[in-house]
């Protein structure tokens, strides 16, 4: 039977659907090759998000002609957002690449494989569906027996924000929900399978809607969160414009959901959010979170951040320096805006050159790192509850996890901890990157 290399870059999303493409793989009798020089089958999963995603994608591709020179028999799928995006230039940039299937078409995937010689008629594998361990994966980042700890669920599809910087409603199409019942038995399945933490997945899940059942965001969070077995339920991502107390009162009611909310703002300043079509106001989201700070003490609050948009002034950008200098998230993504071909941003007037972008990231990053440094130190001495990833990648003599907070924790790798899903550990160190410390006795669940 064919062997399939997988490799993911870019967001849960990705992650989520290059999951879908192993299983439907594997469901047609494929089995899994750690290295691409192994594979009958490569595909590359990728990112259009900012340029730099492009490039290591690129780069990636350039390493993998090498493997087509030398075996010109595999195949070489190039799947996801860059799919779509660079359909019409990937020929030229890319032409030992042999499919493209953008995010929209991944129920031709099958078809795909079966025109590339896999049987398609083949009864169901005897062996169990085991993702296998991918390199650069970000649902996935620890280690490979640690993976089905944690499980990414999607919620939506799509998105139709069309906020002026972004690829990605040109690449994934419009919100569509998923029907719940669906929803409901993909998290069983996955409890089943050993998962420990479920995120539910969207690019924007406030605006899930299920309209036969009447059910929004927050009747969906009850839902899942009321299915047993299930020990840590968060979701990602949400736009500020259509969250609403509702999910505040949900997640409240909830003793299952990791305390943590990622709501991006995006910038500090109104007049850069209208230009960015965000469709609220910084003091509508202060707002929010206010109702969110009051009902919900001691959560993180993540967000992303983008600097250097263009026009962005020096007055707009300290704003959103101010903004985060006061503390008002516990953890945030700062990027520097990346023209994408296709978006209106892309060519509009007073870009912000790029050593100025830089200048603007790193102030912003430095702010917040003081910030989440000293959240972190809010735990010094207390025992911290973590979900294991594996060994640390920087130290693999320790091991790495996370609390409910998302906040990353080194500590130390023996018999016991080396292969416990759960840890209680207490937190000795804080630092911006997260908290080290040892282990607590009684310490495993
Ligand atoms: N440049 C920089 N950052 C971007 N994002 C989306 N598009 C761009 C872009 N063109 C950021 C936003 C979004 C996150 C997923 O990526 O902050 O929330
Ligand atoms: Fe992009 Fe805006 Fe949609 Fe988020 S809400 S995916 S930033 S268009």
């Amino acid at each position: 039977m064919p062997s399939v290399y997988l490799q993911t870059f870019g967001c849960q999303m990705n992650a989520a659907d290059s999951n879908g493409l192993a299983h439907q793989a594997w469901s047609m009798g494929c089995t899994f090759a750690a290295q691409p020089d192994e594979a009958d089958i490569i595909i590359v999963n990728t990112c259009a998000i900012r340029e730099k995603a492009e490039l290591r994608v690129y780069g990636r591709l350039g390493q993998l002609k090498g493997i087509k020179e030398r075996r010109p028999q595999a195949k070489l799928l190039v799947a996801g957002c860059l799919a779509e995006k660079d359909r019409a230039v990937m020929r030229a940039k890319a032409p030992h690449v042999d499919a493209l299937l953008g995010p929209r078409e991944y129920r031709r995937f099958k078809e795909l494989l079966g025109s590339w010689g896999v049987p398609t008629d083949a009864p169901p594998p005897q062996t169990d569906f085991v993702m296998p361990s991918l390199e650069d994966d970000p649902g996935r980042d620890g280690a490979h027996e640690f993976a089905h700890l944690r499980a990414l669920v999607n919620i939506t599809r799509g998105c139709e924000k069309f906020c002026t910087y972004c690829i990605v409603p040109y690449t994934r199409g419009p919100l569509e929900s998923i029907d719940p019942d669906e929803i409901e038995s993909q998290v069983r399945r996955e409890i089943r399978c050993g998962a420990r933490e479920i995120t539910l997945l969207g690019q924007n899940v406030n605006s899930y809607y299920w309209e036969e059942q009447r059910l929004d965001f927050a009747d969906l969070l009850l839902r899942v969160g009321a299915i047993e077995g299930l020990e840590r339920l968060t979701f990602l991502t949400s736009h500020p414009k259509d969250f609403n107390p509702r999910v505040v009162d949900a997640l409240a009611q909830l003793r299952n959901v990791e305390p943590r909310m990622h709501l991006p703002v995006q910038c500090g300043s109104n007049r850069v959010l209208q230009t960015m079509a965000r469709l609220y106001t910084i003091e509508e989201y202060l707002d929010k979170i206010a109702y969110f700070r009051e009902h919900l003490p001691r959560w993180a609050l993540t967000t992303d951040l983008i600097v250097g948009y263009p026009t962005e002034s020096e007055a707009d950008f300290l704003a959103t320096l101010e903004l985060v200098q006061r503390g008002t998230f516990e953890y945030a993504f700062i990027f520097a805006y990346s023209p994408r071909t296709g978006t209106p941003a892309a060519t509009m007037d007073g870009q912000v050159p790029p050593q100025e972008k830089i200048r603007r990231l790193q102030a912003v990053n430095a702010a917040q790192n003081d910030v989440t440094r000293r959240f972190n130190e809010s735990f010094l001495g207390e025992c911290v509850r973590v979900l294991a990833q594996g060994p640390s990648k920087k130290d693999p003599s320790k091991m790495a996890g996370k609390t409910g907070h998302n906040t990353t924790v080194i500590y130390p790798r023996d018999d016991r901890t080396k292969s416990a899903p759960v840890v209680d550990v207490i937190a000795e160190q804080a630092f911006s990157w997260g908290l080290a410390g040892s282990v607590a006795e009684p310490a495993y669940v």
